[in-house]
């Protein structure tokens, strides 16, 4: 029944001295055109910090926790990711331009390389941070099985890459302080990937305080129940296995593959651990981002 086209695995190059796969590179340009609409809201993260999670959070608040229209569409049909262009796939832009506002779209773009747009029309900005080794590791993971991503290599190698900025979306530290900087200056409601996990309640109230909706309580627990990883493993609209096995391979490592805090103390040893903090410390010395459960 695979009679799709093998689509090679990008590789990175640089726009602007940040890492992008290439595919995303060449849509780099008119993604940075495209102007929303001063009600779109826009979804940023790196890669791996808990992106999907968000996006269906919100989609059930708008929808008012209705299931149905949450299960509509595949996730990546409902929030166009902006800078996404593979061409067997319509790309964001495509999805964008069939679309009224107000819209939801996904980035994972570094501050300086969104569209001025998101700027001027003063757009409601979501963004999410997880801590830094348990990103790098749900990225190596996702890069395994992400058949059309650039190759995570092996895993030793995987920790310089990313402490690096060599990954796609670049420097995790320059992505997280960036937003961090700006978060009060540009109205952006900053999120921990640890604090949706402790509290997921309070978070997504917090959510919804931002939106401008005011759900009922029982409103409110049905997406709490509705968005835990169990139920969100099993839901196909957002476990990305509407995406065929020559794009994900989740054979190899699923996609809603843990949802944990902490797992990167099953791939660490004590030393990269011990040498990822001390590089960590030198990068992030001059930001006091209170990120939980990194040491
Ligand atoms: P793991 O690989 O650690 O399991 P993104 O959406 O930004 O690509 O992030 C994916 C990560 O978020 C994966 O991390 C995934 O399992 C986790 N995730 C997705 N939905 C989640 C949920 N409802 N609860 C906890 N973690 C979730």
């Amino acid at each position: 029944t695979n009679n799709q086209p093998v689509i090679p695995r990008s590789l990175i190059v640089k726009v602007q001295g940040v890492s992008l796969p290439d595919h995303i590179a060449k849509a780099f340009e008119a993604a940075s055109a495209f102007t929303p609409d001063p009600s779109d809201l826009i979804i940023i993260s790196y890669p791996k910090s808990g992106t999907t999670w968000i996006q269906e959070i919100v989609d059930l608040l708008l929808h008012n926790g209705d299931d149905g229209s949450s299960k509509r569409a595949s996730i990546v049909k409902r929030h166009p990711f902006l800078e996404y262009c593979i061409c067997y796939e319509p790309s964001g832009l495509d999805l964008l331009k069939e679309m009224d506002p107000p819209r939801v779209i996904k980035t994972h773009m570094p501050l300086q390389l969104v569209p001025a747009g998101f700027w001027e029309n003063k757009c409601k900005i979501i963004y999410i941070a997880r801590n830094a080794k348990d990103t790098l590791v749900s990225y190596y993971h996702f890069l395994r099985m992400s058949k059309i991503s650039p190759e995570p290599g092996p895993w030793e190698g995987f920790i310089h890459k990313f402490m690096r900025g060599e990954l796609g979306w670049g420097s995790w530290y320059d992505h997280v302080k960036g937003y961090w900087e700006e978060r009060e200056k540009r109205n952006i409601l900053f999120l921990f990937y640890e604090d949706m996990k402790e509290n997921p309640r309070r978070e997504i109230e917090r959510i919804m305080k931002y939106l401008d909706l005011y759900l009922p309580d029982d409103v409110i627990s049905h997406i709490v129940e509705m968005t835990t990883f169990k139920n969100m493993e099993e839901n196909p609209m957002v476990n990305y296995s509407f995406f065929g096995k020559e794009i994900f391979d989740q054979t190899i490592s699923k996609f809603m593959r843990k949802g944990e805090i902490g797992d990167w103390k099953n791939h660490f040893t004590p030393e990269q651990s011990a040498e990822f903090d001390e590089d960590y410390q030198k990068k992030m010395k001059n930001v006091n981002i209170p990120f939980r459960a990194q040491f």
